[in-house]
Parts: structure tokens; C-alpha cells; sequence
């Protein structure tokens, strides 16, 4: 099909917009330095695939912001565990889980991610959010592949 293009000229540091590339939602964020510094020294032993073995995310995807650019992120935003929504949880909050550093929860059965999708270990959810194939045009294009 014809590519799928998403315009983050407006997405302000700390939000998240929702897309739709062939049919699935796909979250772009907009990741504060906080957010980058949080993810980056997260607790990997509170995750249960910190350094993505499980492939969730196209081969020139690495390290754990799990992104192109540290501060985009990028992710299916359908739950690993049986497809529901996650929310949008961005604030450390004590209401998620001991020391939530902020990222994604889904409703349906309590599973959290960090803010690069990583999912947290001792929930239902058996892997990290997908990461689709994606790249930049300029500053404020992303092409979905
Ligand atoms: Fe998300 Fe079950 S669908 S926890």
C-alpha cells in the first residue's frame, strides 16, 4: 500500500498523538529529557525483555528508548497481551505500580510498559509493545513502512 505519514510539527514535549497506519493505532511521543533520562536508567530486573530479545521492533531499532530519534518514540499502541488500549500514563505516579516512572497501562488485565513500550515483568502482557517500521522525512515527517 502507499506509505503512511504522520506531521509531529505540533506534538509538544511530553504528548502523545495517536495515528492510524494501515488500520492499526500507532502512538507517537514526544519524550521530555526527564522522560529520555527516566526510561534510560530505568530498573532493568523490573523488566521482563529490557533489552528487546524478543523482536518487537524492526532490526535498525536499538538500545532502550527503542527509537529512531530518543526523543520520538513510536509504537503499535495495541496491548501484547489480548489487544486492548493502553493508557497514557506519562506522570511518576504512586496509583500504577511502587515507583511508576510513567508509560502505558492498559485497563483490561494490568499490564505496564515504560515509555518506550517495554513491558514491566509480573504482568499478563508476555511482550514489549510493537515498534513498526518507520523513518524520518525531514524534521517532521514520519513515514511509516
Ligand atoms: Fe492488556 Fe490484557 S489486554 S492486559
Amino acid at each position: 500500500g502507499a506509505p503512511v505519514r504522520a506531521d509531529i510539527s505540533k506534538l509538544e514535549a511530553g504528548q502523545r498523538m495517536t495515528v492510524e497506519w494501515r488500520g492499526r493505532p500507532v502512538w507517537v511521543i514526544n519524550r521530555t529529557p526527564e522522560m529520555i533520562e527516566l526510561t534510560e536508567n530505568s530498573d532493568p530486573s523490573r523488566l521482563a525483555d529490557p533489552d528487546s530479545d524478543v523482536p518487537q521492533q524492526p532490526s535498525y531499532i536499538s538500545g532502550p528508548l527503542r527509537s529512531v530519534r530518543p526523543e520520538i518514540g513510536v509504537l503499535i499502541g495495541i496491548c501484547t497481551h489480548l489487544g486492548c488500549s493502553p493508557l497514557y500514563r506519562p506522570e511518576p505516579e504512586a496509583a500504577v505500580t511502587d515507583d511508576w516512572p510513567g508509560g502505558f497501562f492498559c485497563p483490561c488485565h494490568g499490564s505496564y510498559f515504560d515509555l518506550a513500550g517495554r513491558v514491566f515483568r509480573n504482568v499478563p502482557a508476555p511482550t514489549n509493545l510493537e515498534v513498526p517500521p518507520y523513518r524520518f522525512e525531514g524534521d517532521d515527517i514520519i513515514v511509516g513502512e
